[in-house]
């Protein structure tokens, strides 16, 4: 039988370099992270005093239907672009309870807090990636990504302020916003 190659994780260490300079670290719940100046992407050169490393993977959709992910494709950008020069990452642990709960009970919860269309209102200014992490022994279970220009930033903090406020957030018992701007090279 032919083997399956394993997971590749993507690694996100605050280090001393790499491509993005950390502005701030604030913990919004639970514990935060040390201080760092430098956020290393996938390059273990950069990351050799890493005061901290997050790893996770990119994986499979678990609560979005093939109609909002039609929508979502035609309203999103990618990563990458020139002009989104600053970022956010934000590692999530959710609760024992939220992983108590059955898969439709987990998604009723996050289909009442509006997750999905509160995000949608945000694009395309902002552009996303989710990074599954609780199946590989890391501290938090997702480390979400996100690239916007200087001028999306207050509308990237408004965004945050009403996912927050979402009953799903009831759910989420350690939160680090980490801020990024991209380093020119
Ligand atoms: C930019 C606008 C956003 C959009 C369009 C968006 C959309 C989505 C979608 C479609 C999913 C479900 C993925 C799936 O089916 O498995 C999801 C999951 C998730 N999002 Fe967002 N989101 C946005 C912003 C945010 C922000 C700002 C945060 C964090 C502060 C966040 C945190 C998460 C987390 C942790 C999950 C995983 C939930 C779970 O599996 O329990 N999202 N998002």
């Amino acid at each position: 039988m032919m083997e399956r190659p394993a997971i590749a994780l993507s690694r996100f260490a605050g280090a001393d370099a790499g491509q993005w300079q950390i502005t701030s670290i604030d913990e919004f719940r639970g514990a935060g992270l040390p201080a760092a100046r430098f956020l290393a992407i996938d390059d273990d050169a950069s990351a050799g005093n890493a005061a901290w490393t997050l790893r996770g993977a990119s994986s499979n959709l678990r609560y979005t239907t093939a109609s909002e992910r039609a929508t979502l494709q035609a309203r999103q950008e990618g990563l990458g672009r020139p002009a989104a020069t600053r970022a956010a990452l934000i590692p999530i642990r959710k609760t024992a309870e939220w992983w108590a709960m059955a898969q439709d009970e987990r998604r009723a919860v996050y289909e009442r807090g509006s997750h999905l269309p509160i995000g949608l209102d945000y694009l395309p200014g902002v552009a996303r990636k989710l990074y599954h992490s609780r199946d590989h022994g890391e501290p938090f279970d997702f480390l979400t990504w996100f690239e916007f220009a200087p001028d999306q930033e207050a509308a990237f903090d408004h965004m945050l302020v009403r996912l927050r406020a979402c009953a799903e957030w009831d759910y989420v018992d350690r939160e680090v916003d980490i801020r990024l701007t991209r380093v020119m090279r």
